[in-house]
């Protein structure tokens, strides 16, 4: 792959990552015969942590996907995968707490003292902010060994954001059980790599 192409395909990229926002824009505003449905806060605050969730487990399998394939230059698009998960998480909690609470603090900090699926999803937010804060080339560089160890934290993440939607959902778990194999896929294919590798070195 050479550089133009590298810049084009995250051009590219970046515009792919925008149809989820772009769809729920024209859905919002009722365009394109679009709608949100009949509870248009509760779809939206669906949609953007569907899509958060979506954007954690695809950074999380650029990795694996690269090795199984040899496809190197699937690494440079990590980083952007990895903003556009907080983007669309920030816009989750976003929704939540504008639109759904109206940005009431008192009722937003009770709702994440008191509703355990909340306090679960609100760590995972806070614990991505690092993550984003630290995503730089700069800050890559400055933190050196540190900078991996610290974006380990992206497994974590992932298992809160997953069990905070096994928990929230009422009666059909189908759909967070199967974000939860793939999670556990993506996890247990590092696991095992890591297996191999410390029995190849002894
Ligand atoms: C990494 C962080 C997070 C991820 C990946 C995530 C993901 C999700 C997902 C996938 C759903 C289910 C959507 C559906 O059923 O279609 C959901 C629901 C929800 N989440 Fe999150 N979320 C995160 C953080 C948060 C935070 C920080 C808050 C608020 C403080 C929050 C509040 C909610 C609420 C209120 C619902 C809807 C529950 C209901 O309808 O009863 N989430 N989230």
């Amino acid at each position: 792959m050479t550089p133009g192409s590298i810049r084009g395909l995250k051009a590219l990229m970046f515009l792919v990552c925008l149809v989820p926002l772009a769809k729920l824009a024209l859905e919002t505003f009722g365009l394109a015969g679009l709608s949100l449905g009949a509870n248009p806060i509760e779809a939206l605050i669906h949609r953007f942590g569907i899509w958060g969730l979506n954007f954690l487990l695809i950074t999380l399998a650029v990795t694996p996907l690269r090795r199984l394939t040899g496809w190197n230059w699937l690494i440079r698009f990590r980083r952007m995968l990895g903003l556009f998960a907080f983007f669309y998480v920030l816009m989750h909690f976003t929704t939540y707490a504008g639109l759904d609470q109206r940005f009431d603090l008192a009722v937003i900090l009770e709702d994440i003292a008191e509703r355990p699926y909340i306090t679960v999803g609100f760590s995972a937010l806070v614990l991505l902010i690092p993550l984003a804060v630290t995503s730089t080339n700069g800050m890559m560089k400055r933190l050196g060994r540190r900078w991996q160890k610290l974006h380990r934290l992206v497994y974590l993440i992932a298992i809160l954001g997953v069990w905070h939607f096994f928990w929230q959902v009422k009666l059909d778990t189908l759909e967070p059980l199967i974000y939860a194999i793939i999670l556990a896929s993506l996890l247990g294919y590092r696991l095992w790599r890591k297996y191999e590798r410390s029995a190849h070195a002894r």
